[in-house]
């Protein structure tokens, strides 16, 4: 199967690259920069993308790739900081020009062969104060912009663009890479089916005829992380569900009806409700409480899985951006946050971790592909420790079943005006205050509960969702009508950062 190389010279450039590369159907993974030539070789890519970066290359110590790679014959494409660093490295000028370009830009392009059925003048988005004033020897400008004289650049394998074709307001962006891989000679031959079908021979040859459990939370992850592993090795599975009482309306029901009763995987459901409302009694620093459900968490499905004979495989929905995180050092951190609800690290398991090269959108397709229900595939991220941290103060059945309530309201609502799949997380809030109101001729004294919405594409950053008026008066009149407990609704306008998208 023909592989792209992205070099990751920071930023999340990278990952764009290579999720744009995979949407042409052909499989991309991101590599450090620092990869030595002989390394690359043994690799074999049928194709490098240098990725744009938050360095200038004219800056002492700025990455570069070892300049051997540029003799390996290998096609070549640079992004940005990729398409200076080209320049750079094989002879050309980097300068300051009159002034850098940010955002939407005009592109007037004058041959070449990646433009080729473009239009000449189009928009592209870019994000650069240096430029390329002189190319290499052997290269032909062939587009510009007001303040990038050579906004792209090629010779015959090496192709440089300024801008980033990557992201979707570059209008022949996609097209762009597509062009790079067919003059390239890359086959497109990179399909979810091919996936399913080389993971299940992978996990068979590792699992053999051992027996293997997964830990199902409800989202997506696990989920086809499961139905994969069922599909290749069938009863030798056993899924394990703790049910925490903190899911969402109806989702635990959910759970054990996919898995169970539909795709027939056997399933233990541990009902431990009663102990996670008993230990978070009293309970209302958020640290503590995610610590109190984590940790109970573990418990739980030790208990559960010990019981299972001779299991020596562990199943985890790990994907492929939880990899890539892990190896810098903001990410460390993140993860050690979201790892709450996780599994510890001395469990003596084998990890069989099928989805640890797809990113989510390709996660979900393969579990379509599964015959996973859309409910499942398409669910939304929740966070380990359920509503639990969606309830400031301390956790009640009480307050989880006025939670749930609105929360459904929320959810049901968005789906109604079908702006679900726009947006990242959407879900209701129960603060842990009291306000008056008045409903008939009646004093009231409830809770308000907190919409929040938000858009996103990793949940690294995001913005609250502009939800029309009209569905935030629909869900606040039914939040309030339906929901006993409830007398207000707010919706919570802050972005990330500065707010994070959970409460606590
Ligand atoms: P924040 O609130 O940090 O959340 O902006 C970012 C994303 O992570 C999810 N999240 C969690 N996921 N365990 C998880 O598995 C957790 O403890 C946890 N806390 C937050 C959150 O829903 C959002 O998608």
């Amino acid at each position: 199967m023909p592989k792209v190389l992205v070099f990751d010279f920071g930023a999340q450039y990278a990952q764009l690259i290579a999720r744009r590369v995979r949407e042409a159907n052909v499989y991309s993974e991101i590599v450090s920069h620092q990869l030595s030539a002989e390394q690359v070789n043994e690799i074999e890519p049928a194709g490098i993308v240098l990725s744009g970066g938050p360095k200038s290359v004219r800056v002492t110590g700025a990455p570069q790739i070892d300049p051997k790679i540029y003799e390996l014959g290998i096609p070549i494409l640079g992004i940005c900081y990729g398409a200076q660093l080209i320049a750079k490295q094989l002879g050309g000028v980097v300068s300051q020009f009159d002034a850098g370009e940010y955002g939407r830009t005009r592109l007037r392009v004058t041959g070449g062969n990646l433009f080729k059925g473009q239009p000449e003048e189009q928009d592209v988005w870019m994000s650069h104060f240096d430029c390329v004033t002189e190319v290499p020897e052997g290269f032909t400008v062939t587009a510009s912009t007001q303040n990038a004289p050579a906004a792209a650049f090629e010779s015959t394998n090496v192709h440089a663009v300024q801008y980033h074709p990557e992201v979707s307001h570059t209008q022949y962006g996609q097209q762009t890479i597509e062009r790079w891989l067919e003059l390239s000679g890359v086959s497109r031959i990179w399909t979810m089916e091919n996936v399913i079908d080389e993971q299940v021979t992978a996990i068979q040859d590792q699992i053999g005829g051992g027996r293997a459990i997964c830990g199902l939370s409800g989202g997506v992850d696990s989920a086809v992380a499961a139905a994969l592993v069922h599909k290749a090795i069938g009863p030798q599975l056993t899924c394990v569900f703790v049910d925490t009482g903190l899911m969402r309306k109806n989702e635990g029901e959910q759970v054990v009806e996919t898995f169970q009763k539909t795709q027939g995987i056997e399933l233990i459901h541990v009902r431990a409700e009663d102990e996670f409302f008993s230990k978070l009694e009293g309970v209302t620093d958020p640290e503590s409480k995610r610590k109190a459900i984590g940790e109970l968490f573990i418990r739980i499905f030790e208990r559960a899985a010990g019981g299972i004979e001779n299991a020596r495989f562990l199943v985890q929905g790990t994907l492929y951006p939880d990899i890539i995180e892990s190896g810098s050092e903001h990410a460390a951190t993140i993860k050690s946050h979201h790892n709450v609800g996780g599994l510890p690290e001395d469990m003596e398991f084998q990890l069989v971790e099928p989805l640890r090269s797809l990113f989510k959108d390709e996660v979900r397709s393969v579990g379509s592909e599964l015959g996973l229900p859309e409910e499942i595939v398409w669910r939304q991220p929740f966070p380990g420790p359920g509503l639990g941290v969606r309830i400031i103060g301390e956790v009640t059945p009480e307050k989880v079943a006025i939670l749930q309530e609105a929360d459904f309201i929320v959810r049901d609502e968005l789906k109604k005006a079908d702006l679900e799949r726009e947006i990242w997380q959407s879900f209701a809030v129960l603060p842990d205050i009291r306000s008056v109101g008045v409903m008939g001729d009646e004093r009231t004294y409830g809770y308000p509960c907190v919409i929040r919405a938000v858009t996103s594409e990793d949940a690294m950053t995001a913005d609250w969702a502009r939800i029309p008026y009209e569905v935030l008066e629909s869900m606040s009149s039914r939040i309030i009508n339906e929901v006993d407990g409830i007398n207000r609704v707010t919706y919570d306008i802050t972005s990330k950062p500065p707010g994070t998208i959970e409460w606590e």
